[in-house]
C-alpha cells in the first residue's frame, strides 16, 4: 500500500524522505516521489519504479533543497504506475500525497472541470490536490480549506499537504487510513507507520479520523473538524531502529523466520500468571468466556490461516463451534451474528481495510469482537471490545512469518483459557498445556536449527515446478493452507493446499508424473489415514515431500523426501511445522531470484478492498 511521509526540521528534507520512504518499502510500491520547499518554493520530483529509481534522476536532474517537505510511495490503483500518476499531485497552490481510495472521485471530477480546472493524470489524487486548491483559492485559510475539502470526499484518505504560501509548514489529515505524528527535537514527521521515522525518533502522536494536524519545525498542532484544538497522548515506541534492520541476514523474510523464538516469548510469558493464562488486561476473564455461544474468526490470508488452526485447537479442547471467514466475504454476506457471538479478528497490521469493516459490521449486530493485533494503537485495535496484542515487533517483509507465528500462540492462550472456563478441561490439564506452550521458543529454536539444510534442498527440487499441492488433514490441512500461500506469493509457483481426502473428489486428476506434493502428516490420530493419500498421489507419478514426526513409521517408497519434526505436544506441532515451510518457500523464491521481501503486486498493509 502507499507510504505517507512528512518532514519539518533542520535536516536536508530530501535525505530524510528518502531514508523514510526507503523503511516504508515493505508495505510494497510501484512508484516514489518528493515535495520539498526550495527558496520558499515547491519543488517536485517524482519517478516510476524503485525508490532507487528516483534518487537516480534526482542525482541527473538535481535534488530539491531544503528543510521541509512531504513524500510517498505509490501502490498503483487509479492509472498504471508511471511518473505522471506517481505523488505528489498538485494544483496551483496545493501539492500533497495520499494514502487510501476516493470512492467519490469521478464526481468531484466533473464539478472540478465545470469550474474550468483540467487534470494531468488519471489518480483520484489529483483530484483530492484540485479540490483543496478550489476551496483554497476561495478560504485563503490552509486549515479551513482542508476542513471544507475532507467533507466532501468520501472513502479512505490519509494526506500530506504543503501550501505554497505555508513555507515549511506540512499539514496532515486522516480518515480511516493510518497516519502518525513523529515528534522530534526540532523536528517533526509525519508517517504511514512508525517505522518509517524511528531512526530519528520514538516518540509519536496517532491522528484519529478527521483530525488535521499542523507541523512546523518546533511545534505541532492538531485540530479537529471543527476547528477546535486537539490535546494528544504521546506515544513511544518500544523498539529501536535495529528492529528495522536487516541485522546482517540478506532478507528480512528469514531475518523474521528467526525471530519467531524471542516473538513468542514476548507475545506470550506477560500473558501467564502463576502458570496459567491470564487474559484480564485484554478485558478477557472466565466470566466473558463462559457466556460465548458461537465463536467466528475473521480475517484475511496468513492471519485468516492463524483462524483456521485456531478453530481445530478451540473445537478440540473447549468444545465451542468456531467458523472461520474471509473477512471480504463475511462483510458482504449479511453473517448471521449477534449478541452472544464472539467475533475475533486478527491482523498483524490492524489496518486491513476487509478485516476492520467485517469488525464494525459485527459489531453493528451487537456481537463482541475480540482483536488479535500486532501493531499498536492500528484501527482494529482500538476499535474492538477486547484486544490481545502480539508482539512480534515490526514485521517488514510482506511475507508473514513471525506475526503468523505470534497468532497461533495467541490462540492456544485463548484456546486454554476458554477451555478451562467452559470446564472442558481440569486444572492439571490446563497446567500442563500451559506448560507445554511456554516451551514451544525453545522447540521452534530447534526447529529452525534442525530444518534448515533440508528445506534447502527440498526446494532445489521446486524450482522448475509449474504447479505443486499441499495436502493434509485436520491441523496438517490447516498448516498446509499457510505452506501454499507462502510458496506461491514469493516464489511465484502456483499451489493449492487440499483436505487430503478430498483429493479424490477431483484434483487427483491434476496429478502427472514428477508434480511436487508436500504432504503434511503430523496428526497421529489421521496419521495412517493421510498415508493412504499419499500412496494414491505416489501411485500416480507425484514426487512426495512429507513432513510427519521423528518416530512415525514412513513406508517404504511413499516419499521421495522425508522431513521430520521433533516429536512434541500433537495439538501444539502447528507452531513447529510452519517453520520448514517457511524456510522452503523462502529457499525456493530466493533461488528464483526473486524480490523475497517484496514480492510483485503485493503490499504489505492491505488498507483499501
Ligand atoms: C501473507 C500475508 C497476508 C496477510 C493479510 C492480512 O504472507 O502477509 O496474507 O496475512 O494481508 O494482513 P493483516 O494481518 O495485516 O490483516
Amino acid at each position: 500500500m502507499c507510504g505517507i511521509v512528512g518532514y519539518v526540521g533542520h535536516r536536508n528534507s530530501a535525505d530524510v524522505l528518502v531514508n523514510a520512504l526507503t523503511r516504508l518499502e515493505y508495505r510494497g510500491y510501484d512508484s516514489a516521489g518528493i515535495a520539498v520547499f526550495e527558496n520558499d518554493k515547491i519543488s517536485v520530483a517524482k519517478s516510476k519504479g524503485k525508490l532507487k529509481d528516483l534518487v537516480d534522476k534526482m542525482d541527473r536532474e538535481g535534488k530539491p533543497q531544503g528543510i521541509s517537505g512531504i513524500g510517498h510511495t505509490r501502490w498503483a490503483t487509479h492509472g498504471e504506475p508511471s511518473d505522471i500518476n506517481s505523488h505528489p499531485h498538485s494544483g496551483a497552490k496545493v501539492t500533497l500525497v495520499h494514502n487510501g481510495i476516493i470512492e467519490n472521485y469521478k464526481e468531484l471530477k466533473e464539478f472540478l472541470e465545470k469550474q474550468g480546472r483540467s487534470f494531468l493524470s488519471d489518480t483520484d489524487t489529483e483530484v483530492v490536490a484540485q479540490l483543496l486548491d478550489y476551496y483554497y483559492s476561495h478560504i485563503k485559510e490552509p486549515v479551513k480549506a482542508i476542513i471544507e475539502t475532507t467533507q466532501e470526499l468520501k472513502g479512505s484518505f490519509a494526506l500530506g499537504i504543503v501550501f505554497e504560501d505555508f513555507p515549511n509548514k506540512v499539514f496532515a489529515v486522516r480518515r480511516e487510513s493510518p497516519l502518525i505524528i513523529g515528534i522530534g527535537k526540532d523536528e517533526n514527521f509525519i508517517a504511514s507507520d512508525v517505522p518509517a521515522i524511528i531512526q530519528y525518533t520514538k516518540d509519536y502522536y496517532l491522528l484519529e479520523h478527521d483530525e488535521i494536524a499542523v507541523l512546523e519545525q518546533k511545534r505541532v498542532r492538531i485540530f479537529d473538524i471543527h476547528y477546535q484544538p486537539v490535546k494528544k497522548e504521546l506515544k513511544t515506541a518500544d523498539w529501536d531502529v535495529d528492529a528495522v534492520g536487516k541485522g546482517g541476514y540478506p532478507h528480512y523474510m528469514i531475518k523474521e523466520i528467526n525471530e519467531q523464538p524471542t516473538a513468542i516469548k514476548n507475545t506470550v510469558l506477560p500473558r501467564i500468571k502463576d502458570g496459567v493464562p491470564c487474559l484480564d488486561e485484554c478485558n478477557i476473564n472466565p466470566e466473558v468466556l463462559k457466556n460465548i455461544k458461537n465463536i467466528y474468526i475473521v480475517a484475511c490470508g496468513s492471519a485468516m490461516h492463524s483462524g483456521m488452526v485456531g478453530k481445530y485447537v478451540i473445537e478440540e479442547i473447549a468444545r465451542t463451534a468456531v467458523t472461520v471467514d474471509i473477512a471480504s466475504e463475511f462483510r458482504y454476506r449479511n453473517p448471521i451474528v449477534g449478541k452472544g457471538d464472539l467475533i475475533i479478528i486478527v491482523s498483524q497490521s490492524g489496518e486491513t481495510a476487509d478485516s476492520l469493516a467485517a469488525m464494525r459490521l459485527a459489531k453493528q449486530k451487537g456481537a463482541k469482537t475480540l482483536a488479535i493485533v500486532n501493531a499498536m494503537g492500528s484501527t482494529i485495535a482500538r476499535e474492538a471490545d477486547m484486544l490481545i496484542y502480539t508482539h512480534a515487533g515490526p514485521e517488514i517483509s510482506v511475507a508473514s512469518t513471525k506475526a503468523y507465528m505470534v497468532q497461533l500462540s495467541v490462540m492456544y492462550l485463548f484456546a486454554f483459557e476458554l477451555a478451562f472456563a467452559k470446564g472442558q478441561i481440569d486444572e492439571e490439564k490446563y497446567r500442563y498445556l500451559t506448560s507445554k506452550l511456554l516451551e514451544t521458543p525453545e522447540m521452534v529454536e530447534k526447529v529452525i536449527e534442525h530444518t534448515t539444510e533440508i528445506s534447502q534442498k527440498i526446494s532445489t527440487k521446486l524450482l522448475t515446478a509449474d504447479s505443486l499441492l499441499y495436502i493434509g488433514r485436520g491441523l496438517d490441512y490447516a498448516l498446509s493452507m499457510e505452506g501454499s500461500l507462502k510458496l506461491k506469493e514469493i516464489s511465484y509457483i502456483h499451489s493449492e493446499s487440499y483436505a487430503a481426502g478430498e483429493l479424490k473428489h477431483g484434483t487427483i486428476s491434476l496429478i502427472t508424473k514428477g508434480m511436487p506434493v508436500i504432504a503434511v502428516a503430523t496428526q497421529s490420530s489421521i496419521y495412517e489415514k493421510t498415508v493412504s493419500n499419499i500412496k494414491e498421489v505416489k501411485a500416480r507419478g507425484a514426487k512426495v515431500i512429507m513432513i510427519c514426526r521423528e518416530g512415525n513409521d514412513v513406508p517404504k517408497d511413499i516419499a521421495d523426501y522425508v522431513l521430520k519434526i521433533p516429536n512434541f505436544e500433537e495439538i501444539l506441532l502447528p507452531m513447529l511445522v510452519c517453520v520448514p515451510l517457511q524456510l522452503i518457500a523462502y529457499y525456493t523464491a530466493v533461488q528464483r531470484g526473486n524480490d523475497v521481501d517484496q514480492p510483485r503486486n503485493l503490499a504489505k498493509s492491505v488498507t483499501v478492498e
